[in-house]
């Protein structure tokens, strides 16, 4: 399930809300700058469907996000709890860190949990099959896709070549919850 804990950033121990109605995620994300959807599939996606056909099934909502905000380009990545280089994978975006351009997931299937940090408060979002989120370019965040990730994700870009993480050099990722693993075990199927 889909949730947004908020947190005063001095303190990691009590959140100052709990929410995991989609509605009120969308609402306090929104509030902040932060896109936050649910799209649906307009044809099923079957088990081991092409990038295209992935593509395919959300291309509507992927061609309004497109046209609103001027993305050029769009992919499909996963990966699997088995994946050898999971590891690696994992630590490259787990420290606080933006982008000169927004960073915009859309979970196929799969989970993955984006932490943002805005105005003195962090916001740990633990993305679901069927959301969409949108960092901002230069929002500070972090992203864990757990010890055992799963994810199949839909990505757009302005300019992938441009997006590289640019490090705030900060340890604030590390006072924060790391991804329950099981979140997206428990999805795996
Ligand atoms: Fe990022």
């Amino acid at each position: 399930m889909s949730r947004l804990r908020i947190y005063d950033d001095t303190r990691n121990d009590t959140p100052l809300a709990v929410l995991d109605d989609h509605a009120a995620i969308a609402e306090a994300l929104n509030a902040v700058g932060v896109r936050f959807e649910q799209w649906e599939a307009n044809q099923p996606i079957a088990p081991g469907a092409s990038q295209d056909e992935v593509i395919a099934a959300y291309r509507a909502d992927i061609d309004r996000l497109m046209a609103e905000n001027g993305y050029q380009s769009v992919d499909v990545i996963s990966l699997k709890p088995d994946h050898p280089d999971r590891a690696a994978f994992r630590q490259k975006f787990l420290n606080e860190h933006t982008h000169s351009e927004d960073e915009v997931r859309f979970f196929v299937a799969g989970a993955g949990q984006f932490t943002l940090h805005i105005d003195g408060k962090v916001y740990e979002v633990l993305c679901e099959k069927g959301d969409l989120i949108g960092v901002p370019d230069g929002t500070p965040h972090w992203f864990d896709m757990s010890e055992s990730p799963y994810f199949v994700a839909i990505r757009l870009f302005t300019n992938t070549e441009g997006w590289v993480a640019n490090f705030t050099g900060t340890d604030i990722a590390e006072q924060f919850p790391r991804m329950n693993p099981h979140a997206s075990a428990a999805t795996v199927s």
